[in-house]
């Protein structure tokens, strides 16, 4: 029985990514900083599933836990690097500073961190898989996506790198880029738990769900071994690149 290690598994993508593994018959370590929210989950899942509670941020942390994984969820075979955020909208010029640092320890320094442990075993072992959570603002700019977007900008060429340096081995890398999506935590952490501006980011739009993505995943690691999706960009339809936008009396 493989196993998948999931970071970001208390809430959204994560937690269903982790109901689709197991139901798909993986062995699945689940990794989050809220303690309660992992228990719950592992009790609905039960003993296929390990809660972890982690901050991926922290080096020594991820380091040391990963090396005490117990032995009948060793090897890591997929690790998905899900967890991640977005934290404010406001223009690069009046955006909180400790906001961009933490997306930037999260986003990128915490998925480099799961990365760098988990490789060289799957390296050593010439097998795995390893599925990343970019997003379509790693593609296109938005208004306030300022560092959010260059966070998944990294997360894209990363995997693009990643794919290079593991050219010849049996090893895939993918990056699913989501558009909108709603059902998850997302716009709440955002909007720093303001429910009411979170809620009117998806009133009356179509959105991709948490299972949706689950899906997806569940798709990519059962496509044959041979075969690599690069990126994956999913929007629901009621989204699309919609342009340049231009300003006629710029002052
Ligand atoms: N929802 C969207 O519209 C959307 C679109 C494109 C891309 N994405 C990306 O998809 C991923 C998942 O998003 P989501 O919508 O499922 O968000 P979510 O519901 O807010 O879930 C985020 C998960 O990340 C975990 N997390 C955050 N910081 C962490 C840390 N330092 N250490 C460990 N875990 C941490 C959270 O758990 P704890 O708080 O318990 O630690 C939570 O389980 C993110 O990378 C996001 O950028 C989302």
């Amino acid at each position: 029985m493989n196993t998948a290690l999931v970071t970001g598994a208390s809430a959204g993508f994560g937690q269903a990514i982790c109901r689709k593994l197991i139901a798909d018959g993986y062995k699945v370590v689940g990794i989050a900083r809220r303690e309660d929210k992992l228990q719950n989950l592992a009790k609905e899942l039960g003993s296929n599933f390990l809660p972890l509670q982690l901050d991926i941020t922290k080096k020594d942390a991820v380091e040391s836990i990963l090396l005490q994984l117990p032995q009948n969820f060793q090897p890591i075979d997929i690790l998905i690097n899900n967890a991640g955020l977005a934290l404010g909208l406001q223009p690069a010029y009046e955006a909180d500073y400790a906001d961009w640092e933490t997306m930037i320890n999260t986003n990128i320094i915490g998925l480099v961190h799961l990365t760098r442990q988990i490789l060289p075993g799957m390296v050593e072992r010439n097998f795995g898989y390893i599925i990343n959570l970019g997003s379509v603002a790693g593609t296109y700019s938005y208004k306030g996506g300022n560092v959010y977007g260059a966070t998944k900008a990294f997360v894209k060429q990363f995997s693009a790198n990643l794919r290079t340096d593991l050219l010849g081995k049996k090893i895939r890398v993918t990056n699913i880029e989501p558009g909108l999506c709603g059902g998850t935590e997302f716009s709440t952490v955002r909007f720093h738990g303001d429910e009411k501006q979170a809620a009117a980011v998806y009133q009356d739009s179509l959105f991709i769900t948490p299972e949706d993505i689950a899906n997806t995943v569940s798709w990519l690691v059962n496509t044959p071994a041979y075969f690599n999706i690069n990126s994956l960009e999913i929007m629901p339809i009621s989204q699309a690149p919609a342009g340049l936008t231009v300003v006629k009396e710029a002052k």
